[in-house]
């Protein structure tokens, strides 16, 4: 197994982007207000849709020391043959929590439903004010506005380049069936298992900085100074009466996601310490790089 400074890495790893993308950044987070959300989406041209199937054959992995970004390993491959994640759960589960820890060891594109759609609601658009009326309800966004944004973000380069991590997306059998659809399936789905007086505590201490995006909690992981403390918000829909409808919600759908995901779903304890529910996920995916060596290592024999 490679290893580098105090991380473990994903073996066998893998090249190429620059890891300094993954530094936190200055300007507004995509959680929060941004003049112009679809930036990125209209910088770029459409790119050309490739299959995501995880049953190509995996590449040879190399391991890249970036000397920008000595504590982290960025995970892509020439073609195609990347990681692919999806981290589903309950509503604060800890889902944005463990993907800040997987894409700082892993490299992978962070794509949030969730985040995607505040965006759109920062930006003011038609779909922005529709999906806001959904979210204060507790209710999922209609999947005619969700799909796309997904889609094509997850088509975007970096994603292509890096591999991916979606978060809060399939949230129905209809959204999981659309991914598959597109051809586009993961390698491993992770579910966060949290019981719900746990999950009720998180949402109401949740606190989020509009700088960095960073989430925070008043009580499991405050704020380092009084800076940072004083610039903090909380979200619209964190209150003790949404997020009963939230669960509400994600108990309705939930089991018709996992029945699209069964064969590689993995049950995550996310009742104990974020770095403890880390651990449990980071030997979930390093099982999964494993594999790949060995059928990579059976197919070229
Ligand atoms: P979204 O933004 O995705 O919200 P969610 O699924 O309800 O999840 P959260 O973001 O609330 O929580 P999280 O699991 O990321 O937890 P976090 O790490 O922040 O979606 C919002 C809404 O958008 C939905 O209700 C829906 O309306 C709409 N939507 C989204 N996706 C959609 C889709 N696919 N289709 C249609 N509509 C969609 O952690 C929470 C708190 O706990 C933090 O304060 C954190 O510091 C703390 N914490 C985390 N882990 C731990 C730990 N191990 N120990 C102690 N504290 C912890």
């Amino acid at each position: 197994m490679l290893t580098m400074g105090n991380s473990t890495c994903l073996s066998p790893c893998v090249s190429l982007s620059p890891c300094d993308s993954l530094s936190p950044s200055l300007s507004p987070h995509p959680k929060f207000p941004n003049p112009n959300p679809n930036s990125f989406l209209l910088s770029h041209p459409p790119f050309a849709p490739i299959s995501l199937r995880s049953n190509q054959t995996p590449s040879r992995f190399k391991k890249l020391l970036s000397p920008n970004a000595p504590n982290c390993f960025v995970v892509a491959s020439a073609k195609g043959e990347l990681l692919k994640v999806i981290i589903s759960g309950a509503p604060a589960s800890g889902k944005g929590t463990q993907c800040e820890l997987i894409t700082q060891k892993y490299g992978l594109v962070h794509i949030s439903a969730g985040d995607l759609l505040r965006a759109e609601i920062a930006s003011a658009s038609e779909n922005g004010k529709l999906a806001k009326e959904y979210m204060e309800k507790g209710q999922l966004v209609p999947n005619e506005i969700v799909a796309m944004m997904v889609k094509e973000r997850l088509l975007q380069p970096d994603s292509q380049q890096r591999g991916w991590l979606l978060d809060g997306y399939p949230r129905s059998s209809s959204q999981a069936a659309a991914l598959e659809d597109y051809g586009i399936r993961p390698d491993v789905f992770i579910l966060l298992d949290v019981s719900e007086d746990i999950l009720v505590e998180r949402v109401v201490g949740r606190r989020l900085d509009p700088l960095t995006g960073k989430i925070y909690h008043l009580k499991y992981s405050p704020p380092q100074n009084d800076e940072i403390a004083s610039r903090l918000t909380q979200r619209f829909d964190d209150t003790e009466e949404k997020v009963k409808l939230r669960l509400r919600t994600h108990h309705e759908n939930v089991d018709d996601v996992l029945s699209v995901y069964k064969d590689i779903t993995v049950e995550v304890n996310g009742n104990v310490a974020k770095e403890n529910v880390f651990e449990q996920i980071d030997a979930a995916l390093t099982h999964v790089a494993e594999q790949r060596k060995v059928n990579s290592g059976s197919l070229a024999a």
